[in-house]
């Protein structure tokens, strides 16, 4: 299958859609050193491929990626086994890695054996050598534990800046100073709240509330009712920047993917917000990178939403 072609997108917005694709399709992207997609020709023997496994509250993650660091492969399936940081369900997540591990080795034609995994920052070094066990227990060695903002930041190609990451369960909110995390806040606001919110203002049941969530044709239905969650996750990034003055503040996760998300983060914070593409994807595939990021990605970020006040 021909990848989609995304002209228009930045080199980092390019490398996410393509990763949301190959999650998507369940394809498998010509590695460098490979001219065809897999399915026409085998993977080259000795194409250096990297792993990482994000272990959300909602979506558990698995993310290959190139010498480059370009994606090759990805698989999701959703998830209950992490909760406020924690692995509250050790078999589950166990399982499911594996079973992503199982899908994206079949599709390679190729075993993985090492990954990286992310952490929510902050946590303690207990709740790390947990996440870090569930790769074990799924027959992956760790090759590294990462920060998730500083996942999200190396796919940006950020170095200084704040990444605010809308999860299921959370509003991380987390200031890079020179490739570190510099302050981090974690609250407990996230997609969840807002489908609790969707399913009291219209009566319905936890499932239906979060479907309607996701489906593009009752957004005008979504979007008013959800919008005082969005001012509240923006409120907790507000005053996580307090005494801070980053370049840029890039908004990722799964509940940062309304159309009216960087409008308010921007109006309450009163900043310039970039959002990228397919902001679910974003922190997942940065798990695998280096630190090199996706070349070139901060020098052709695309046009930030402005402020009202700017936009005037
Ligand atoms: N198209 C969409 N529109 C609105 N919300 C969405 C959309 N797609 C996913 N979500 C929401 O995004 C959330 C999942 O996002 P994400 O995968 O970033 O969270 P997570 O990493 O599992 O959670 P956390 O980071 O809090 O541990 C869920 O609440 C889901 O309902
Ligand atoms: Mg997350």
């Amino acid at each position: 299958m021909a990848p989609t072609a995304h002209p228009a997108l930045a080199p980092h917005e390019r490398a996410i859609a393509r990763f949301a694709e190959l999650v998507r399709t369940g394809a498998v992207a010509a590695p460098r050193g490979d001219t065809q997609l897999r399915g026409d020709t085998q993977l080259r023997g000795d194409t250096q491929l990297r792993c990482g496994v994000d272990l959300g509250t909602a979506n558990i993650v698995l993310a290959v990626v190139d010498e480059d660091n370009q994606p090759v492969a990805g698989a999701l399936t959703h998830s209950t086994v992490v909760r406020d940081g924690v692995v509250v369900d050790w078999l589950g997540a166990t399982t499911a890695v594996r079973g992503l591990k199982d899908r994206l080795e079949r599709a390679l034609g190729r075993r993985l054996t090492r990954a990286s995994v992310s952490i929510p920052p902050g946590i303690s070094a207990g709740d790390t050598a947990v996440f870090a066990n569930v790769l074990r227990a799924a027959e992956l060695d760790v090759v590294e534990v990462v920060d998730e903002p500083v996942a999200a930041a190396r796919v940006l190609g950020v170095r200084d800046g704040c990444v605010i990451d809308v999860g299921h369960g959370t509003t991380g909110v987390s200031i890079l100073v020179d490739g570190r995390v510099a302050r981090s806040v974690d609250q407990a606001t996230g997609g969840h709240h807002m489908t609790l919110v969707l399913a009291g203002a219209y009566g319905m049941s936890y499932a239906d509330a979060e479907a309607m969530k996701k489906d593009p044709d009752r957004q005008d239905d979504v979007l008013g009712v959800i919008r005082p969650t969005l001012e509240k996750m923006a409120t907790i990034a507000r005053d996580a920047l307090a005494g801070y003055d980053p370049p840029m503040v890039y908004l990722v996760g799964g509940a940062s993917s309304f159309a009216n998300a960087p409008e308010v983060f921007a109006q309450v914070i009163g900043r310039p917000i970039a959002r990228p593409v397919e902001p679910l994807y974003v922190t997942p595939l940065g798990v695998p990178m280096t630190a090199a990021g996706v070349s070139g990605a901060a020098a052709l970020s695309r046009e930030p939403v402005l402020t009202s006040e700017e936009a005037a």
